[in-house]
């Protein structure tokens, strides 16, 4: 495959960005424009997964867009003309060789996320633009990105610095397939939105730490942490997979939280995790004692916020509060994830540990 694009050409990429491009959940849209309205961007395209956000001025490599609902969003300079061109003029932007990430913004499933059309175009630039692009995808902390998203075919350019909390991957979205659970795969989409969760905050899970998990079945969330050497306490009136609730490490409370008092369940623990199929409010009312009675110890706080509706988003500054508040040494931040349905994850993090 050529690295050339094969579509009309369009004027050369300009080398200033003047909007961020945003990868976000299908119907996630409009919510997500009218937070950005607040802080001064205004929509200018949209499709389902899709949208651009124009700024007054001018957007440097490191300009973040704040919005817990994009899954990827990055200062963009439009449709490329010639790609090859285009990826050296923002490497000379960047002032350094770059990571170069390529993704189809059709794709909706973390498993077909890239493809072969955006895998095939990736490797013909990596070809043609020798030591400006690094050989491998994943970027270390501060490294330029530029993500070439393909829309309708069409490639757009963005350029980011990476930084904690931003994914990794291209546009977002991890590259792995995971197995479904009869062949092997994991007992839940959990594990994945777990493991996003630890990839992009830098969240090693180590052995020997303990974690505590209401919601815990069927077992994702549980068995990553479990591989990873973990001792587990689960608590959920549900059933575990076999391969969770036979584990030597792993202790199942088969009680609802809202029965226990966290006096009943002893730590210490280092990893709290909460992910309950109820409304935000009540599964804060429920879970907030339980992260309070072990704060001194936490390390990480991982919290699945259901939202019934996308604009409950209008109510995260609040529940992040809260969380804040129970884990006084955490910082607290709410993101989407590739692996997500219509929820966001609050991770709660000691920042520098
Ligand atoms: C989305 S599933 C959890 C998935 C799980 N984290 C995993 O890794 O596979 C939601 C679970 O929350 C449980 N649940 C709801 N309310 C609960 C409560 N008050 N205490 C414990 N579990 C609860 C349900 O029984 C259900 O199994």
């Amino acid at each position: 495959m050529s690295a050339r694009a094969p579509h009309a050409p369009a004027p050369p990429v300009a080398p200033v960005a003047t909007f961020f491009l945003v990868l976000c959940a299908p119907g996630a849209e409009a919510v997500l424009a009218q937070g950005a309205a607040a802080r001064g961007l205004r929509r200018a395209f949209s499709r389902p997964g899709v949208l651009t956000l124009k700024a007054a001025g001018p957007l440097g490599p490191k300009a973040r867009l704040c919005a817990p609902l994009a899954r990827f969003a990055a200062p963009c300079f439009g449709r490329a003309g010639d790609l090859v061109d285009d990826v050296r003029a923002l490497a000379r932007v960047a002032e350094g060789p770059v990571r170069l990430h390529v993704v189809d913004a059709a794709a909706t499933a973390p498993s077909d996320a890239h493809g072969p059309a955006a895998d095939a175009l990736r490797a013909a630039l990596v070809r043609e633009l020798g030591e400006v692009v690094l050989e491998d995808e994943a970027p270390a902390l501060s490294d330029a990105v530029v993500t070439v998203v393909l829309i309708d075919e069409v490639p757009w350019l963005t350029l980011h610095r990476h930084a904690r909390g931003l994914p990794p991957w291209p546009g977002g979205r991890p590259r792995e397939a995971l197995l479904p659970p009869e062949q092997g795969g994991p007992p839940s989409r959990a594990w994945r939105k777990l493991y996003e969760v630890c990839e992009r905050f830098a969240l090693a899970p180590r052995a020997g730490e303990r974690a505590l998990e209401i919601g815990a079945a069927p077992g994702g969330a549980a068995l990553l942490l479990l591989e990873r050497g973990l001792e587990v306490v689960g608590v959920d009136p549900n059933e575990m997979d076999a391969r969770v609730a036979e584990h030597p490490r792993f202790v199942h409370v088969r009680t609802p939280s809202t029965q226990l008092s966290p006096e009943q369940i002893a730590g210490p623990f280092q990893w709290l995790l909460v992910d309950v199929n109820v409304p935000p409010g009540t599964a804060l009312r429920g879970a907030l004692p339980f992260i309070e009675a072990h704060a001194a110890t936490l390390r990480a706080v991982v919290f699945t916020l259901k939202l019934k509706r996308w604009q409950l988003i209008e109510e995260l500054p609040s529940w992040l509060e809260r969380l804040g508040r129970a884990a006084p040494r955490l910082s607290f931040t709410a993101t989407s994830l590739a692996s997500h349905g219509q929820e966001l994850v609050a991770v709660g993090y000691a920042r520098g540990r």
